[in-house]
């Protein structure tokens, strides 16, 4: 199974944002993760379709928009267009996730849902058959540089033993803190896509962070 890092642009130096997604790419990182924000599901803004139809032209690695809005269903099809190949939206977000669903596949996006720290993964059991990835938050969403929850990994544990169970293919992903201290925590517990914020775009040497996260990746990859 494939296992790698999908860094933040949360956490990237924007007067550099050019030159920084080319550098990560260029050593390989093949996710780039998109905290889009509506300053209701969450308590901060971050950004939105004008940026992401930006930077589609500059990059060509794969565009995991994680959405934290109310009512996600309202721009699936926007953030499609500007360029995301995976939408996540929250299952605490919309009253209607299977119609969610529906529309991002109708879009020609891969399908993720996401779940906040509180909520258990009994709450996206009816469409863990129907997804391509499931997304375990272990900050409360909102803001990058936060401290990792590590009781969230009984849920990637138990997504994982149901995955295994069932012949499900979603990948799982884990969001929130991660660093390359705790990374080995998270892959162990079967998440196979890390996203990092500040552990990459915070360093000052981001091509030495990826490289050191995908290093690792690399020996679960084969494992
Ligand atoms: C938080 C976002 C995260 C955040 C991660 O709401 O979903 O993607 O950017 O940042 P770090 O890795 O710094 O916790
Ligand atoms: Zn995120």
């Amino acid at each position: 199974m494939a296992v790698c890092l999908a860094p933040s642009m949360l956490s990237i130096d924007f007067t550099k944002v050019g030159e920084q997604l080319a550098l990560i790419e260029q050593a390989g990182v093949p996710y780039l993760h998109l905290d889009v924000m509506d300053g209701v599901f969450v308590p901060n803004i971050s950004f939105g379709m004008p940026v992401i139809k930006g930077i589609r032209k500059a990059s060509h690695m794969v565009f995991d928009a994680h959405l934290m809005i109310v009512d996600p269903e309202r721009y699936i099809e926007d953030v499609r267009k500007a360029g995301a190949d995976i939408i996540n939206f929250h299952v605490e977000a919309t009253k209607d996730a299977a119609g969610c669903i529906a529309k991002i596949k109708e879009s020609g996006a891969k399908v993720g849902i996401t779940i906040k720290p509180a909520t258990p993964v009994d709450a996206i059991v009816p469409y863990l058959a129907d997804i391509d990835m499931v997304l375990v938050m272990t900050v409360e969403p909102g803001f990058g540089g936060q401290k990792f929850m590590a009781e969230q990994m009984q849920k990637v544990e138990q997504l994982a033993a149901r995955k295994k169970e069932y012949g499900y293919t979603y990948d799982i992903e884990v969001d929130g803190g991660v660093t390359l201290d705790n990374v080995r925590t998270v892959l162990d517990a079967g998440a196979n896509i890390i996203v990092a914020g500040s552990a990459v775009f915070g360093k000052e040497d981001i091509v030495k962070a990826a490289s050191d996260f995908m290093a690792i990746c690399k020996e679960y990859e084969q494992a």
